[in-house]
């Protein structure tokens, strides 16, 4: 009894002490707080030498400890991430090895108190970039014309040397246009132009015609034309038959309408030259460019191609009802302003193989591929161009892959960045094309070539 007695007693004891320690404990940490470690997010903009970490925010935090190791168990430490200790939420890890696996983990400080490890994040560098390639364009499109638009003040310089070091046809960006041409009523002027016919024929270089008919680019007082329908078409007969026999056989095919459909719905766009001329305005140009120049090849382009199922049907509709009546016409051009994610392969393939089932010229011909589609990038990320060189490989992949009789050309848009159309077009920022601004080569330029191995 005296014995039981005392061994409850002896419980009891214990069980006080363990409570009051565990209060004590428990106390303790209400009173402080418990040191928690970071939460760490995967790691972003990850390119060939950093990465971007952040993690949440700790109450009490005084630093933050990252330790970045190239092995699971975190045995092998980075220097100078061994640990780096800094007070943040964001930190840019950076002077790693490209191709390499590293793995990250952090505590909290509070003061002389250490935070268990959070959880740990893991982040691949990119490969390192291939070395520039010597390999032109022209040599390894060896089926098809590799096309670049220009301007009359970026024929020289650097431009000159990439465009005669690599490309075998060009497009006038603008300068063949209408506005351009015979931008005043009985008075032309083709300086620009012929500037641009000369320099490709002084540089074996092919010269696609772009663009006699386009409804943004009529100059004013043929839209406010002031005489008949028939004075109308007198007056567009006139000029489609002056400019294609002044560039007869120089160049070697002409856009002769540009975007005549309406989007969505295929229906011909109001046009002054529809108003005036009929809904056979185009049939008409046709004809007068072939009457012209017998061996120019002639074009319809227009944007869009591979999504807008009503546009692309509109033009081979178009096209078959030309070819049954032996109106001339060559072939179609898809502008493809398109952006890195998107159109996908098999809707540009699927659109590609309409034209190509018909006998008829396919033109890739204002191709660029936008990288800041959504306006949400200051600067072209490593893994957006890598993104974009993939998508310039599957256009000239999805190109070449085409049946030979319907080959014709690739032309890209513009030749550095910071000269792309789409900038006034859209408004912001984007790196559309294959050249930096400097005139080194893209990765986009290496998918261009990859598109062709
Ligand atoms: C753009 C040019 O890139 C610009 O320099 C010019 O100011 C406007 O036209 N579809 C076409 C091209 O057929 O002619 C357009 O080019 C881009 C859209």
């Amino acid at each position: 009894m005296i014995r039981s007695a005392w061994k409850q007693g002896w419980v009891l004891v214990c069980a006080v002490v363990l409570m009051v320690s565990a209060c004590g404990e428990d106390g303790s940490k209400e009173e402080a707080g418990e040191l928690l470690p970071p939460t760490v997010d995967t790691p972003t903009d990850v390119a060939g030498d950093q990465f971007v970490l952040t993690w949440s925010k700790v109450t009490g935090a005084t630093k933050f400890q990252i330790e970045v190791a190239i092995d699971e168990d975190f045995s092998q430490l980075v220097e100078p991430y061994d640990p780096w200790r800094l007070n943040a939420t964001r930190f840019t890890v950076t002077e790693l090895d490209y191709g390499t696996t590293y793995y990250v983990r952090m505590r909290t400080e509070r003061d002389d108190e250490l935070s268990a490890y959070s959880n740990v994040v893991v982040a691949t560098t990119l490969d390192e970039p291939g070395p520039e390639p010597t390999t032109a364009l022209k040599e390894v499109a060896t089926t098809f014309a590799v096309g670049m638009a220009v301007q009359t003040s970026r024929l020289t310089g650097e431009h000159h040397e990439v465009l005669t070091r690599e490309f075998d046809q060009i497009t006038a960006e603008w300068e063949m246009k209408m506005s351009v041409m015979y931008p005043t009523e009985g008075v032309y002027d083709f300086t620009r132009s012929d500037q641009i016919v000369e320099y490709g024929e002084a540089n074996d270089i092919a010269i696609h015609g772009h663009a006699l008919i386009w409804h943004s680019s009529t100059p004013t007082w043929v839209e406010d034309f002031a005489g008949t329908n028939e004075e109308f078409e007198a007056m567009v007969k006139e000029y489609i038959t002056t400019v294609v026999t002044r560039y007869k056989g120089r160049v070697r095919s002409w856009d002769v309408v540009n975007e005549a459909f309406q989007d969505g719905s295929g229906q011909l766009r109001n046009t002054v030259f529809r108003q005036k001329m009929g809904d056979d305005y185009i049939e008409k140009c046709y004809q007068w460019t072939r009457d012209a120049d017998p061996d120019v090849l002639i074009f319809y382009n227009d944007y869009n191609m591979t999504t807008d199922a009503a546009k692309l049907k509109a033009s081979l509709d178009m096209a078959d009802d030309f070819v049954a009546r032996d109106v001339p016409i060559d072939g179609i051009g898809f502008q493809m302003h398109i952006a890195y994610n998107g159109p996908d392969r098999a809707t540009i393939e699927g659109a590609a193989k309409k034209v190509t089932d018909r006998d008829l010229l396919l033109h890739f011909s204002e191709l660029d591929i936008r990288a800041n589609p959504n306006d949400n990038m200051s600067s072209l990320t490593e893994q957006r161009a890598i993104d974009q060189q993939a998508k310039y490989k599957e256009v000239v992949e999805i190109y070449n892959a085409i049946p030979e009789t319907s080959k014709f050309a690739l032309t890209v848009w513009g030749m550095i960045d910071s000269e792309t159309w789409l900038t006034d077009f859209h408004g912001y920022v984007d790196w559309p094309l294959m050249y930096n601004d400097d005139f080194s080569v893209k990765k986009a330029h290496t998918g261009f070539l990859q598109g062709l191995e």
